[in-house]
């Protein structure tokens, strides 16, 4: 099986996803191949429900006891199938990118929201133990940093929208039919697999690849936006904590992120710095539609709910996510 090594998942959580079968939404995506490649190395049985839209069948190809079913979360009768006999779904299928989601809000709203619906009816129907939901940093907009749980949803795009909609309707599920359900907030997550050839890729992966292929990174705005980067590892090992958590969780938002706050422009510097090409000084553009300025992890309530603290950091995560890319994209980029 092929693994990058970085993580002893057994270590962290011992036997306890043993022999245990799980359903993973959107599984042959970047988050979920990485969280399909845990639950193996622990002995978990996956099933992957995943219409390749975004993922690829190549993520997961490698790992033991995942079974891939090509199929869309609107697709009832498939999600059906594939939650049959599972005890937990984590359900991260989802279309991502904040600027597509304006200019395509309905068919964002029919993946991302509509599907969560058929996601949670079908883990209420096979009587799931817990639901793990992607949800998203983007639902706090304009909320000064650091964000905390609890200050006001603030969405600057359909896309945080749709989001926090599905946060509303993991709640509702836990309250009206006592499904219990987890709501992990991600902040900027990064690592090997994010996919870099599309239009609307995340900043790590677009400027790995503009810097392979010998071009300048673009920035869209003056770059001194700030993120709180978060390597793919913590996100995975949030995950499984949230379903090994002993009591319910009715629906509760968790941020999952590294507690760490680095500018584009930054990035920029430090990623032109590992690729030995400091030469490529960044072009800027204006700012996109629905982009947040800055975004900032308050980890004290996943920490106090769940143990979690970041596994992985920000320094040493992009280390590993530039050897991969440099791995994967310069042949093709020379
Ligand atoms: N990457 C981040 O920084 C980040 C931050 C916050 C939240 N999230 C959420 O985490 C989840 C995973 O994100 P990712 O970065 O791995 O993106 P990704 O695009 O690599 O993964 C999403 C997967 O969902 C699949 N998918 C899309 N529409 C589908 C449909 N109708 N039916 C079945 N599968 C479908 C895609 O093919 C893809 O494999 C998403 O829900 C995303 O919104 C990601």
């Amino acid at each position: 099986m092929r693994t990058l090594g970085l993580t002893d998942w057994r270590q962290l959580h011992g036997d306890y996803f043993k022999g245990t079968k799980v359903l993973i939404t959107g599984g042959a995506g970047f988050i979920g191949s990485h969280l399909s490649e845990a639950l193996c190395t622990l002995g978990a049985t996956v099933n992957v429900i995943d219409d390749l839209s975004g993922g690829e069948a190549a993520n997961i190809e490698p790992f033991d006891r995942v079974t891939l079913v090509k199929a869309s979360i609107l697709d009832q009768d498939a999600l059906a199938s594939c939650v049959a006999g599972c005890r937990f779904v984590f359900h991260l299928a989802a279309l991502g990118s904040v600027p597509r989601s304006v200019e395509q809000p309905r068919l964002y709203n029919e993946v991302n929201t509509t599907g969560t619906l058929n996601v949670l009816e079908a883990a209420r129907e096979a009587k799931i133990q817990r639901v793990m939901f992607a949800a998203s940093s983007s639902a706090y907009g304009t909320n000064p940093v650091p964000w905390i749980e609890d200050m006001p949803i603030l969405a600057l795009s359909p896309y945080a929208a749709n989001k926090a909609a599905c946060e509303a309707l993991m709640r509702a599920y836990s309250n009206s039919y006592g499904l219990d359900t987890a709501c992990t907030r991600y902040f900027n997550i990064f690592g090997p697999r994010q996919n870099a050839n599309s239009a609307y890729a995340a900043v790590i992966a677009a400027f790995a690849k503009a810097m392979l292929k010998g071009e300048r990174p673009v920035i869209y705005g003056d770059g001194e936006q700030s993120r709180d980067f978060t390597f793919v590892h913590n996100a995975v090992h949030a995950n499984l904590l949230a379903a090994r958590h002993p009591g319910a969780i009715k629906g509760e938002v968790l941020n999952v992120g590294c507690g760490g706050r680095v500018s584009v422009n930054e990035l920029a510097r430090v990623m032109a710095k590992a690729l030995g090409r400091e030469d490529l000084t960044p072009t800027y553009l204006p700012d996109r539609a629905g982009d947040i300025k800055h975004s900032f992890a308050d980890l004290s309530k996943i920490t106090s709910t769940l143990g979690y603290s970041s596994i992985i950091g920000f320094e040493k995560g992009l280390g590993v996510t530039v050897d991969w890319y440099r791995k994967v994209l310069a042949p093709a980029a020379g």
